[in-house]
């Protein structure tokens, strides 16, 4: 199950995705925004990530105009590792690397068919799991319990 947010921003991007899941089967949960007025993409990373940390969904998406805003609100949940990505490599590694449980796309940056790209790649890549990669995790989980 995938979790997808966006603001105003973002909607028509976030839409163009949940299409391109539907085609491929994959489920998902839209927690909004769903209309194009204007409203404010803290919100909707906290849904999102709440979806994501609790575990109820496996990997979230979320999008805003440039996929900063919202990737800085969602990364104040615990447990996130929101990465806000434009190019294929980012968002491969991110994956890999980073174990990111969100990925935050721009739609004023990225292209549709970039963003179906990077998706692609960031739903499908594994956590490459060496004992170094965890290790570093292991330390962000740390700094992220003490504060
Ligand atoms: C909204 O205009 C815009 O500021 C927002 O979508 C996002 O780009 C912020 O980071």
């Amino acid at each position: 199950m995938i979790a997808l947010g966006s603001d105003h921003a973002g909607l028509e991007l976030k839409n163009l995705i949940i299409k391109h899941l539907e085609e491929q089967g994959i489920e998902y949960k839209d927690y909004g925004t769903y209309t194009p007025d204007s409203c404010d993409y803290a919100v909707y990373a906290e849904k999102t990530a709440r979806a994501v940390a609790s575990g109820e969904c496996k990997l979230g998406l979320l999008f805003c105009g440039t996929g900063v805003g919202i990737s800085m609100a969602a990364n104040k949940v615990r447990g996130i590792r929101a990465a806000c990505c434009s190019d294929a490599f980012s968002a491969e590694m991110t994956r890999l690397h980073n174990d990111a449980n969100i990925l935050c796309l721009g739609g004023r940056v990225v292209t549709p068919e970039k963003a179906v790209e990077l998706v692609d790649l960031f739903l499908n890549t594994p956590f490459s799991c060496e004992e170094r990669h965890s290790r570093r995790i292991a330390q962000i989980t740390e700094l992220e319990n003490r504060f």
